[in-house]
């Protein structure tokens, strides 16, 4: 969620300021751009250079600083503006005591006063100061005016006191970003269902049915609906372990008839429903209690049609928004559009096997996507992640 994003850390002068190295590095690892800006007294606790090398951009303390003999001005406008988000941590009961009252005595507390973006602040301070009647009200003046505060927690503090004071983990610090990000995202309050994977249709204990299918496609659908608020449900056949967010709930089937089960199980509630899985068409009619012993030369097994989820879900749409999918092998354009019309689909994403890159097993995709409207939409050769965030993109645009 923070690919991209321009995180600005201010780092203030307490012992917990040595845990903002973990915290960057989470930030880094999450693809953000990470600059820091930090107190002169912070600098007793935690190494410029440190944070400097962990978050790959100079440090910043002061409104003026040398470089190679020439005097550099650090404006605090252009720092404020630069950044997607500001998270103070620790924060101190002075720089807090400073926030609230507009004082402005430094780098930081002036890049604060000019930030526009949304606000973390961690704060961190012994008991009593945490405790401390003034520490409150400056807490709930700031959270009035809609900056987020990660409550600090209980624990062994600096001073060998026990009780609550601690700064945040880094790790409950990035994640109450994310939450608040999601929160303030497209999708937030809506609910999103999704099948994925290929489904295996057994014919005996060992063996069975299924297609290529890696599940890949509808996993970053999920879990950009996830990113985007949603709340999120993703039914999957038979799949290589992908990682989703724990909040995401993913139902684990194997058969076509057990995917069918569970997504009308989830249907009713949904805002989307989004069909990528590879379901198979055909079944066994009849599934050997005992693995098959090989007799004859040849072996007929009889396969029986499947349901189709999809269709037999959009019959039962109301306010659902119902997306199917379209492979095919060839570049006959007939073919989904006419999956599109019979299935009663708001939207179908087709690809071809005929473009390089695009279907099954590769990380990347290539699509049209039609809609009921009759509108279309390309999609060009990309990453199935960044597909999955351009088709929400297009989505949203449509029916939100
Ligand atoms: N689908 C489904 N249930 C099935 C088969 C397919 O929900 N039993 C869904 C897929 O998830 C996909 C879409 O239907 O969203 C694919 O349409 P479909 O007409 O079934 O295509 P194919 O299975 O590829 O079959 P064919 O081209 O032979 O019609």
């Amino acid at each position: 969620m923070l690919a991209g994003k321009n995180v600005l850390l201010g780092v203030t002068g307490g012992i917990a300021a040595y845990k903002t190295t973990f915290l960057v590095r989470l930030l880094i690892q999450q693809g953000a751009n990470v600059k820091v800006i930090m107190t002169l007294s912070s600098k007793e606790f935690v190494t410029p250079l440190t944070l400097s090398t962990l978050s790959q951009n100079p440090v910043y303390f002061d409104f003026i600083d040398e470089k190679d003999g020439e005097l550099r001005w650090n404006n605090h406008v252009e720092h404020a503006k630069w950044a997607d988000l500001l998270i103070l941590a620790p924060l101190t009961s002075n720089t807090l005591a400073k926030m609230v009252s507009g004082a402005c005595d430094n780098l930081l507390l002036a890049t604060y006063m000019s930030s526009n973006c949304p606000v973390f602040v961690a704060p961190a301070m012994d008991l009593d100061m945490y405790a401390h009647q003034s520490t409150k009200q400056n807490l709930a003046e700031l959270t009035k005016r809609g900056v987020h505060v990660i409550q600090a927690e209980s624990g062994f503090l600096a001073s060998g006191l026990e009780g609550e004071g601690r700064m945040a983990e880094p790790q409950t610090i990035v994640d109450r970003v994310h939450t608040q990000l999601r929160a303030e995202a497209l999708l937030y309050g809506k609910k999103v269902l999704i099948s994925a994977g290929p489904t295996r249709e057994a014919f005996d204990p060992v063996r069975f049915l299924s297609n290529y299918s890696t599940g890949l496609m509808g996993y970053e659908l999920a879990l950009r609906a996830y990113e985007l608020g949603a709340e999120v449900i993703v039914v999957s056949g038979p799949v290589e372990p992908i990682t989703l967010p724990h909040s995401v709930r993913r139902i684990a089937v194997e058969s076509a008839e057990q995917m069918y089960t569970q997504v009308m199980n989830h249907f009713d509630g949904v805002d989307f429903f989004i069909s990528s899985a590879a379901v198979a068409d055909y079944t066994f009619s009849e599934v050997h209690p005992q693995k098959l012993k090989k007799e004859e030369n040849t072996l007929v097994l009889t396969l029986q049609r499947t349901k189709d989820i999809l269709r037999e879900l959009s019959s039962r749409k109301k306010q659902q928004r119902v997306i199917g999918f379209a492979l095919e092998t060839d570049s006959d354009l007939s073919k989904p559009l006419a999956k599109l019309q019979s299935k009663s689909l708001d939207a179908i994403v087709y690809n071809t096997l005929s473009d390089a890159g695009a279907g099954f097993g590769t990380d990347t995709n290539k699509a049209t996507v039609f809609f009921a409207d009759q509108s279309q939409i390309e999609i060009p050769l990309q990453s199935k992640r960044s597909m999955a965030s351009a088709l929400w993109t297009h989505f949203s645009d449509k029916w939100l």
